[in-house]
């Protein structure tokens, strides 16, 4: 029964691996027996990452990149599976969120957000579908957010990219799963990372939100391991095209 939610053995890709979420989420697959490739842009912390979860005879390596250009995919991809082979376990986590107003909001930082949070998802994880398809399996991990569903204060790009990352994990599904690659994304609350590192310094917006759940607190970070492996592994084998909240029922009330 437990073998069902075993990543061991399987190569995975985690974007946004040098912080965060990504970060927690790489060295979660390494721990469970995966091999996995980090990509980000800054090579110093994923540098750290790779000595951290690969130290303990884990599998670890990283590749340096900027994934807001769509002109660069080809070339992390190639990086990437030059590593531990094609990846059969992608996770599409690389996100930003310019917390500009829809009054204020710029065309360049309006680009910059739907580019790295909506089409990259898309265009890099295609690059790894052949080999998923010839193979028969695969899993595709995007990161949506509370934000997929409701609006916040200056989020008119991010609340538009996490929107349409919903849609966009459903036609995924409908697009490969025939093929054995199913695709979902996990929905986070709140969680303390760089991202949020303005909620985190203000303690009463933290409680006003911890009180929204249903459970009564924010996110840690082992909240998203369950869950996590949960979606990478065969016990989702008849799950695709879902959104996975692990947000302590924010969005249940
Ligand atoms: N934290 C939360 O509460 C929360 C809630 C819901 C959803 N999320 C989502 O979770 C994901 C991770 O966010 P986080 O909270 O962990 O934030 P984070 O700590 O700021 O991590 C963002 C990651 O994305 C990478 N990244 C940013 N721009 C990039 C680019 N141009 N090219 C390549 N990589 C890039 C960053 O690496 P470099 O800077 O090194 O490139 C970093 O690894 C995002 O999709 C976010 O929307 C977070």
């Amino acid at each position: 029964m437990s073998d069902r939610f075993s990543v061991q053995g399987r190569i995975v890709c985690v974007t946004g691996a040098s912080s965060g979420i990504g970060c927690f989420l790489a060295s979660t697959f390494v721990s469970a027996g995966a091999s996995v490739v980090g990509v980000a842009r800054r090579k110093d912390k994923l540098d750290a990452w790779v000595e951290e979860a690969g130290g303990a005879g884990g599998k670890a390596a990283a590749v340096v990149g900027d994934l807001v250009d769509p002109a660069g995919l080809e070339d992390i991809a190639e990086a990437v599976k030059s590593r531990f082979g094609d990846p059969e376990i992608v996770v599409n986590t690389a996100g930003m969120n310019p917390r500009l107003s829809a009054d204020d909001v710029t065309l360049e930082a309006w680009r910059k957000t739907l580019e790295l949070n909506l089409s990259t998802p898309f265009f890099l994880a295609r690059l790894f579908v052949p080999a998923m398809r010839a193979k028969g399996w695969g899993r595709i991990i995007n990161i949506a957010s509370m934000q997929s569903l409701r609006a916040m204060p200056n989020g008119i790009a991010y609340g538009a990219s996490k929107g349409g990352i919903t849609q966009l994990t459903r036609a995924m599904a409908e697009a490969w799963s025939g093929d054995g690659i199913n695709c979902n994304a996990l929905g986070p609350g709140f969680f303390p990372t760089e991202l949020t590192q303005k909620v985190y310094g203000d303690p009463e917006l933290l409680d006003k939100l911890a009180a929204q759940t249903c459970i009564g607190r924010n996110g840690e970070m082992d909240d998203l391991v369950g869950p996590a492996l949960f979606l990478a592994s065969p016990a989702s084998d008849y799950v695709t095209g879902q959104v996975l909240f692990v947000d302590g029922g924010f969005t249940a009330k």
